[in-house]
């Protein structure tokens, strides 16, 4: 993935965290998910008060995508506030494989990044 697209991937996933409803972790996070006809979809975690309904950013980035009828992800980037990069816990990362995700681009504070082919970070994918 070219640098200018995970630029603006990371811009649009910090825009995103803006919004984040985390009032139990306090931790924010924002993603963003790069279609396969170039179109671009975001999403923040939204917490609930009976914690296990809590949403993480990542899904609800791809489930936007798929709601509008993406079914093939070239990319998602993934911005928090943690010390390193924010990496995607393990439920986001199988969403990922259903809808086909080429590249996870993982975000540090100060916006320097990696860029993981999602294959690395889940090999003998659960499918059917
Ligand atoms: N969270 C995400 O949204 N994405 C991640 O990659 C890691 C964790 C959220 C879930 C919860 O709202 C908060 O961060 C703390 O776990």
């Amino acid at each position: 993935m070219e640098d200018a697209v995970c630029r603006k991937l990371i811009m649009e996933a910090r825009k995103a965290q803006r919004h984040a409803y985390a009032p139990y972790s306090k931790f924010t996070v924002g993603a963003a998910v790069l279609a396969e006809d170039g179109a671009i979809y975001t999403g923040c975690n939204v917490e609930n008060a009976s914690y296990g309904l809590s949403m993480c950013a990542e899904r609800n980035a791809i489930f936007q995508a798929a709601a509008c009828g993406c079914r093939s992800l070239r990319a998602i980037a993934i911005a928090g506030d943690s010390d390193g990069y924010t990496a995607p816990c393990g439920a986001c990362r199988q969403v990922m494989a259903e809808f086909h995700t080429g590249e996870v681009i993982m975000v540090k504070p100060d916006d320097t990044y990696v860029v993981v082919p999602l294959k690395e970070l889940l090999p003998y994918t659960f499918e059917l």
